[in-house]
């Protein structure tokens, strides 16, 4: 294993129930319900394709034009970001920074994968920024999760093979884009959704050095 792909929401910081959060708020608005079933859904998934999956629920794909879809896209950012202005350090998931450290020890590479523009800022005020040899900017991709592209441009920014990777997500699409870029996966969260991982855990708390190494050397070496 040389390198560790890392989603960011509900794997680094709990900021997946933020964004649940304020898509609920949005969909209220605009009369769609979102419960957590339909929740599980839009997780991984970049905030235009999340809109879009939420209009298809309400049949509503045709109710706006593309600068109305803007401006909602852009409100419920607005939101978002007003929910994570306070995250500190404490905001940290249970066994990340120890796992960080744990892989810089060693030198394995580290990387983020993250669907998400605001990852960097978060990532800042987690003061997690200087683990992370490569950031894949989300921007620049032409396909989100459930898409490999994100995992590969990961694994290429880094230098190494996606063999050598081990990719950790907490959503159903993230664990599909890191088998469709030929990687070993980590889900964490519930085995039912996650079915598809190589290994899944029940929360970051058991996200070892270790385990990685052991779930990466069962699965390739
Ligand atoms: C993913 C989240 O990490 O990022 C999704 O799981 C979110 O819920 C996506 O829609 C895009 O995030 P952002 O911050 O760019 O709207
Ligand atoms: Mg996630």
């Amino acid at each position: 294993m040389k390198a560790v792909l890392f989603d960011l929401d509900g794997v680094i910081t709990d900021t997946a129930v933020y964004h649940y959060h304020a898509w609920k708020a949005l969909g209220e608005k605009i009369g769609i319900e979102i419960d957590e079933e339909f929740n599980e859904e839009l997780k991984g998934v970049s905030r235009t394709d999340s809109l879009n999956r939420i209009l298809a629920k309400g049949n509503k794909e045709e109710a706006y034009s593309q600068t109305e879809k803007e401006t909602m896209a852009a409100e419920k950012n607005e939101l978002y970001k007003t929910m994570i202005e306070e995250m500190s350090p404490k905001d940290i998931l249970p066994g990340i920074k120890a796992l960080l450290d744990g892989l810089k020890e060693r030198n394995i590479l580290i990387g983020l994968a993250s669907a998400s523009q605001n990852g960097p800022t978060i990532l800042e005020k987690l003061q997690l920024t200087d683990y992370f040899d490569e950031i894949v900017d989300p921007a620049k991709l032409k396909a989100g999760k459930p898409d490999p592209e994100i995992f590969l441009t990961g694994a290429k920014d880094l230098g190494v093979k996606p063999q050598d990777c081990v990719g950790v997500e907490d959503a159903a699409a993230g664990v599909e884009a890191i088998a469709a870029a030929d990687m070993v996966s980590v889900g964490v969260g519930d085995a039912d959704t996650l079915g598809k991982a190589t290994k899944v855990v029940p929360e970051t708390g058991a996200l070892t050095v270790e385990l990685l190494e052991e779930v990466w050397s069962e699965a390739v070496g």
